[in-house]
Parts: C-alpha cells; structure tokens; sequence
C-alpha cells in the first residue's frame, strides 16, 4: 500500500483498529429523509463522536463546514430513487477527479448482487477501484439489497462482501446478521457494519454492534438508529464504547440512560 492510501486509510480506521463512520447520504435515492431535511444541523451535535461521514458531495458543500469537520468518505454511485424502477440501476456519479477536489479520504459505492444490474454495478465497482488506487483512494463498497430485506442473511451477505473484496474494495460495509462471522471470515478486507432501518431500543442496536465486532467486524457505518433517534447524542457516545471502550451492551446502555438522564 502506497503512502497516500495509508494514511488515509489510517485517518478512518483509528489506532485502535476501530472505527465508527456516520452515513448521512440517505437523500440520494430516499430524498428529504426523515430528521435529515437539513443535514448540517443534525449532524452539527454529532461529529465531535464520530471517526468519519459518509456523505455525496452535494450535501457536502451545500450543508457542511470544510474549515470544521470529519474524514470524508464520499457516496458516488446513484442515479436511482426509491419511486423509479429498480433502485439497482445504479452508476458512478461522481469523478475521481472530484473526490480528490473535496480532499476525500474514500469514496463509497453500491453494489447488488444477485439484482437484474448486478454486472453494471460491480464493473463500476472495479472502474472505481482502477481509478482509486491510481490516486491512493481507497473504495468503500455496500453491500446494498435494495428494497429486499430479507437478503440480509450471512449466506447472502458473505457472497457480496467476498465479490466486493475480490474486485478490489479497501473496505466492505454489509449489515449484520446471524452467524456474522462467516460474512468476515470470508472477506479479506475489513468489514463494517450498517444499520439498517430504526429499531425500537436501544438495547437492540448496542447488541448487535458489540455481537459484531466480537466475530470481527472493526466498526459501523450507522446512521438512522443515531440521528432518527429521540436522543442522538447520548445514542453515539454509548455506540462509541461499546466500539472504541470495549464496553458491553449493558453498560452501554447504562450510559445511555445517564447521559439522556443528565
Ligand atoms: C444508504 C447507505 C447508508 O450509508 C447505510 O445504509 C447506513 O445507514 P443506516 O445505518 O441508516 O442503514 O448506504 O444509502
């Protein structure tokens, strides 16, 4: 690995091997979504807690400070939204060129295998992998299922993490699932963990976060269960321990409570 892409690499995996990225890109297929509608204020609380954002570059200049803020993994792929066809219809969005413009530290894509446009997406995968490594970018690629859920099984999710990892992904962000560690032990890169749909407690996420990283996950690239909750700073700082202070879900949520409490 050359300099460049150490240390940008080394700027979103923190010394601890651990990381916890922020996805506000929701809006580039979902639109205005829920508690995003403006995504500078919700993040403003947000960001002393988190290693890096997940964001498009539209959101980025428009909504956020570039005198104040996180690593940048940049979304490029898109060009489908959640009423048009098939939300795996995807392309690359955003140049190279670009990316290094707004000094990102990565560039995220989606791919969906197993989809009627999973060639297309994972040759714009590779296209992007080409043109990263030339630059020291590394790749992000998501394991995306579309509107289809219930594919979030290790089975399915370990065949799409290899692919990623195959085709040259620095990273992979999946969702977790049962028996995770199959989706790790068979990916050669470091892995990490989404979150899906809000769920109702909190109890629930700091569970499955810690269940992760216990079968090898290294981090999370979460973002509804944080910023659509009621208390989304007390819900990141007890995320943070139980992903940068080891703690286990109980006393996340332990912390959780005092911090909402105080
Ligand atoms: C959606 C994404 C998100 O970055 C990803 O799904 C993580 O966010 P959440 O925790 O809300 O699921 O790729 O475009």
């Amino acid at each position: 690995m050359d300099w460049g892409m150490k240390n940008r690499m080394a700027q979103l995996i923190q010394s601890d091997g651990r990381c916890l990225f922020l996805p506000i890109d929701h809006g580039y297929f979902q639109g205005p979504t829920r508690k995003l509608e403006k995504p500078g204020e919700t993040i403003e609380p947000l960001l002393t807690y988190c290693d890096a954002l997940f964001v498009t570059r539209g959101v980025l200049r428009a909504a956020l400070d570039p005198a104040d803020i996180k690593p940048i993994i940049l979304r490029v792929s898109g060009g489908t939204s959640v009423i048009g066809k098939d939300l795996s219809n995807e392309g690359l969005t955003t140049s190279m060129e670009e990316a290094i413009r707004l000094n990102a530290n990565a560039v995220g894509i989606s791919i969906f295998v197993g989809s009627d446009y999973e060639r297309e997406s994972l040759l714009n995968l590779s296209k992007l992998v080409n043109e990263g490594e030339r630059y020291g970018i590394p790749v992000m690629a998501v394991t995306a299922v579309g509107k289809e859920l219930e594919k979030r099984d290790s089975r399915y999710l370990a065949l799409s993490s290899r692919i990623a990892a195959e085709l040259g992904a620095r990273l992979v962000k999946t969702y977790w699932c049962e028996d995770f560690e199959k989706v790790v032990d068979g990916c050669p890169v470091p892995v990490v963990m989404a979150g899906g749909p809000k769920v109702e407690s909190e109890l629930e996420v700091f569970e499955f976060v810690h269940d992760g990283l216990q079968r090898g996950a290294i981090g999370v690239n979460l973002g509804r269960n944080i910023w659509q909750h009621e208390y989304p700073v007390a819900m990141i700082r007890a995320l943070r321990a139980v992903i940068h202070e080891n703690v286990s879900p109980e006393e996340a949520n332990d912390l959780f409570n005092t911090i909402t409490k105080g």
